[in-house]
């Protein structure tokens, strides 16, 4: 016999083989054990998570002659049968590749007939999301009044191309990614009982790397026993997946630090002669900036970011080299890049590009990009004593700007540009920045569904607040009476930073979100009112800032 590879190999036979989909396993013990199983079932979810695994256990426990605490046997006749696939009664069909009215028009034709041995008949539908429109219409019809011996079971990743008709006529599971804990441990006993050598590290790096799909991490697992003779070992399991170390991460952010294109040039070409694949290195550069977030987060490194502690250390050293706002735009960067790499056959020069822009935030138009550049510039102007112009009330942040006295007589110069493009504060405009409300409310209904696609959770929420008007950059979102705990979802920053996002998106306005109670909205008005005029918003200022800005680094270089 050939090679079995290992996810065939170790294929769950019985509910309790299956990890991390506890929810699912125990309902359907319970519907055999209480005889109260339905006609159709939806199995949907992320890709190799037990879809097919758990229909086919069902299938055998619900026929088996023999089941104990509503598993399967695998030893009767019927089990046998239809493991050894001498029993034709469980039918599994591809949709993807039978897809037309006619195979499903065969299905129904198919379904009349009584199962052969077994008590039931099992079809489970593979990527049932690919069948036809004329497809599903056929099919709805078998489901509509199944004979009783017919069981269906759909399984798809993506649910929201099924049809309603077809959904509300099943019963639907939702198969979540498997934690980080259970796929390690299942890797860890299938080490175990095929008497495998692995150390604990490369273990992990490969559950990294699967992303919560057990099938995938049994592929990496395969490839890496393949690759290694002997032991397995962390940095085996590197090369065997053509990833990068923690090391070069550490230095190609470095290089990024310090502005240093000449080096992370050098370090990319490294990257890609030593064979390393681009798009994972994208991936480990996003968990690594990720990680450095996380320094700038909590106190508790160790259980949020998966770790040596001697790495961590290092972690933290770098972490206080960036300001948050950098990290975040390199996230953003990055994750972006990601996005564009699916469509390139030149992944490299992406990943330069990316690097570029990290480095030269001023080829970047991006908002970040801008806070990052005033963050720097603030340095330079504090570096050049121009500490007693009024640069600073223009800048995001405070700076101590008491010694008025000591002005060097060299940057005179200087200082007259500076003073010139002065912005004072009494010269600002009030902070209304003309949010165009009619355009966010007229595309109120759209934001909604955009939200609905990506976060149902949030769509919930907002869906019962009214965009009732703007005040500077805020807009206002009104609630009624008793929906406070909408309201409070919605205020939660993350949320609302979602829901900025898809307005900017589809509005193009840069808003914050304010979310108010309506019966305090007279209250509220005011209040914000005061609080805009009173203390600038920074995107308020940047705007200003702008047009100043090229200008102004210009002058700053000549000067240095
Ligand atoms: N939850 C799980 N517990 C144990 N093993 C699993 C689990 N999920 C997947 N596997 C392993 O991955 C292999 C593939 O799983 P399965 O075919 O059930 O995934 P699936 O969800 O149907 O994926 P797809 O969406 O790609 O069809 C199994 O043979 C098994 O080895
Ligand atoms: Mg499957
Ligand atoms: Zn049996």
């Amino acid at each position: 016999m050939g090679y079995t590879a290992l996810y065939r190999r170790w294929r769950p036979i019985v509910f309790s083989d299956v990890v991390g989909q506890d929810h699912i396993t125990m309902t359907l013990k319970n519907q055999i054990k209480n005889n109260n199983i339905a006609h159709a079932y939806l199995f949907c979810g992320t890709r190799g998570t037990g879809k097919t695994s758990i229909a086919r256990v069902f299938a055998r426990a619900i026929n088996c002659l023999n089941s104990k605490d509503s598993n399967p046997c695998n030893q009767c006749e019927i089990c046998k049968g239809i493991l050894n696939e001498s029993i034709m009664d469980i039918i599994e069909i591809d949709a993807a590749s039978n897809n037309g009215v006619d195979n499903i028009r065969e299905l129904r034709e198919n379904v009349k007939y009584p199962p052969s041995k077994a008590k039931f008949k099992v079809y489970i539908i593979d990527e049932v999301h690919m069948l036809s429109q004329g497809a599903f219409n056929a099919l709805l019809k078998t489901l509509e009044e199944p004979p009783s011996y017919v069981i269906f079971i759909l399984a798809t990743t993506e649910p929201q191309k099924i049809p309603s008709t077809i959904l509300s006529r099943c019963q639907r599971f939702d198969f979540k990614r498997v934690t980080f804990d259970k796929i390690l441990g299942l890797l860890r006993y299938i080490c175990t009982e095929m008497e495998v050598d692995t150390e604990d590290e490369a273990l992990k790096l490969m559950v990294r790397n699967s992303d919560g799909a057990v099938r995938d991490a049994l592929s990496i697992l395969d490839q890496c026993m393949s690759f290694c003779e002997g032991k397995l070992t962390y940095e085996r399991a590197i090369e065997t997946l053509g990833l990068v170390t923690d090391q070069f991460l550490f230095k190609i952010t470095d290089a990024i630090n310090e502005e240093n294109s000449k080096e992370a040039m050098g370090l990319i070409d490294d990257l890609v002669n030593g064979g390393k694949d681009v798009g994972q290195f994208i991936k480990d550069s996003i968990s690594h900036f990720r990680n450095l977030m996380m320094t700038k987060m909590t106190e508790n490194l160790q259980e949020v970011i998966d770790m040596s502690k001697e790495n961590i250390e290092v972690l933290k050293e770098q972490g206080e080299k960036f300001e948050l706002n950098t990290i975040i735009r390199a996230i953003n960067i990055l994750s972006q890049t990601e996005a564009e790499m699916k469509w390139s056959s030149q992944p490299r020069i992406l990943l330069e590009l990316a690097v570029v822009k990290l480095i030269q935030p001023q080829i970047d138009d991006s908002y970040e990009a801008l806070i990052d550049r005033i963050g720097k510039l603030e340095n330079r102007v504090y570096n050049l004593k121009l500490e007693n112009i009024k640069v600073t009330p223009v800048l995001e942040k405070e700076k101590d700007i008491d010694n008025e006295k000591d002005i060097d007589k060299e940057t005179t110069e200087a200082r007259e540009y500076v003073v010139s493009q002065d912005i004072k504060e009494e010269d600002s405009p009030p902070n209304m920045v003309n949010l165009n409300f009619e355009d966010i409310k007229a595309k109120w209904g759209m934001i909604l569904k955009e939200i609905k696609k990506k976060k149902v959770s949030i769509h919930a929420v907002l869906m019962e607040g009214n965009p009732l008007g703007v005040e500077g950059i805020n807009l206002i979102i009104g609630f009624k009476d008793g929906f406070w705990f909408h309201k409070d979802a919605t205020s939660k920053k993350s949320n609302s930073e979602f829901i900025e996002g898809i307005i900017f998106d589809i509005t193009g306005e840069k808003v914050k979100l304010k979310c108010v109670m309506e019966d305090e909205i007279e209250d509220t008005f005011n209040k914000v009112k005061k609080e805009t005029c009173d203390f600038p918003e920074k995107e308020d200022e940047i705007r200003r800032v702008k047009e100043y800005f090229s200008e102004f680094e210009d002058k700053l270089e000549i000067i240095e």
